[in-house]
């Protein structure tokens, strides 16, 4: 009892309150020998520490058999966050009308604020929905644009979103204005030059993604949304691959607009996100499902959806207090770590080309790597049929390969036998 005492008090001051609760399942003396000695690491440090990452893999309940190197697309949520799912969701169906209207809508505010502290913006910019996809055609589709306005954007961004802007241009009569991106780039001046050449007197608008979903590249968005404020543009960003990645703020990216989704990065429950509007701009932007003040500067106005899962909702506090136990700088040179540790051996490899940069302003936990002579679906489902690997086939304009994503309960022994596995693609 006073060895737990003395631990509890040692790890509050150390600023791991939340170890306790996320790590239940492990025998306590385990915890405070894991613990004490981790807490005392910078991240870096604690990123090669396979004994610590191997308890948060404890954390989660992840096939054992099967190795998912797809986080990318949709992240596991860690046992804590299933739970609360779980309860929330039992007791929604003792009386739903009851105890998601009465008594867990009360979370709400507090839930927004939390997501806005972790943001680093106010909760009155905050709008809680489903998915990125719903964030970023919330704006695509509520801005007043008329014929003849050009929005930049590029090949590369996520296909929902051109999808979207490509409706308005069938529509409304916008000009897409496409610029040409070079992949994996590392000059930021160049980058942004690229987006520069397509800016007219008729720019509206710049999308841009701030993580590039196929090979993993970092955009420069705080350049890009500086210069495109000096001409009146405005900047949405698509940050569904960076929100609880890499260690940033949406206000450090300048931009106007911002979409996530939460069930990536973040592992929220499975169809969560989040849409942020900088105060000046949410009464001009029409909701996509309509309230009675579609032109109100309130951001609520955008959760008028009806009937939907407030378990979800409510579970994404845990995913954010999971979050917090791990901390941003410690989960990202952690993912950092693991991108290196297989992207620096495949280079090696004869036949392998890796198509992002290693760079650290321009990759994380998220990279693509091709094979000459075969084809992503072929480098896929080979690796999985004799590794039980799995990735993401991934060909897109230039790429052609899998996408490789690792996330916080990856081992390198995990990424050991990624890298048998394309040890024997490049024998084939
Ligand atoms: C860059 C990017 N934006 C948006 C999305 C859409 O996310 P969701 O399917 O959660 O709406 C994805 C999904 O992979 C993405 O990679």
């Amino acid at each position: 009892m006073t060895d737990r005492r003395h631990f509890l008090k040692n790890t509050l001051a150390a600023g791991g309150t939340a170890f306790l609760s996320s790590f239940v399942s492990l025998p306590e003396k385990k915890l405070l020998e894991i613990n004490q000695e981790s807490l005392k690491k910078s991240p870096t440090e604690l990123a090669s520490d396979e004994d610590f990452w191997a308890q948060m893999k404890q954390a989660y309940t992840v096939s054992p058999n099967i190795i998912n190197l797809n986080n990318g697309g949709v992240s596991p949520a860690p046992k804590v966050v299933q739970e609360s799912l779980s309860r929330l969701n039992a007791y929604s169906n003792e009386a739903p009308s009851y105890y998601m209207w009465r008594i867990m809508s009360q979370g709400k505010e507090p839930l927004r604020e939390n997501l806005a502290k972790f943001a680093g913006v106010s909760p009155e910019e905050i709008a809680i929905n489903r998915n990125a996809t719903e964030s970023l055609d919330t704006i695509i589709m509520g801005m007043k644009l008329k014929a003849g306005d050009e929005v930049i954007l590029s090949k590369y961004d996520y296909p929902n979103m051109q999808h979207a802007w490509r409706q308005r241009e069938l529509r409304d009569g916008i000009v897409l204005k496409w610029v040409n991106l070079k992949l994996p780039a590392e000059d930021k001046a160049e980058l942004v030059k690229i987006y520069q050449e397509q800016m007219t007197e008729k720019t509206k608008v710049v999308h841009v993604t701030h993580m590039i979903n196929w090979n993993g590249q970092i955009m420069p968005v705080k350049e890009i949304a500086d210069l495109a404020h000096s001409k009146n543009i405005e900047v949405v960003c698509d940050g569904a691959h960076t929100f609880a990645h890499i260690d940033h703020k949406i206000s450090d990216l300048h931009c106007d607009y911002y979409g996530t989704s939460l069930h990536k990065w973040l592992c929220a429950p499975i169809g969560s996100g989040m849409l942020w509007i900088k105060k000046e701009h949410i009464s001009k932007i029409y909701p996509l499902v309509p309230n009675d003040t579609p032109l109100s500067d309130d951001i609520r106005k955008f959760e008028n959806l009806g009937t939907r899962s407030f378990p979800i909702e409510q579970a994404i506090g845990e995913a954010l207090n999971f979050q917090y136990t791990i901390g941003n700088e410690r989960k990202e040179a952690r993912l950092r770590y693991l991108k290196n540790y297989w992207a620096t051996e495949v280079i090696k490899m004869e036949r392998t080309r890796l198509n992002t940069s290693l760079l650290p302003n321009f990759s994380c936990a998220l990279a693509h790597v091709g094979m000459d002579g075969l084809e992503a679906g072929e480098m896929e489902s080979k690796l999985f049929a004799k590794y039980k690997v799995h990735t993401s086939p991934t060909k897109w304009e230039a790429l052609n390969g899998i996408r490789i994503a690792p996330h916080v309960y990856t081992s390198t022994r995990d990424l050991d036998r990624l890298l048998d596995g394309l040890q024997y693609l490049a024998k084939l």
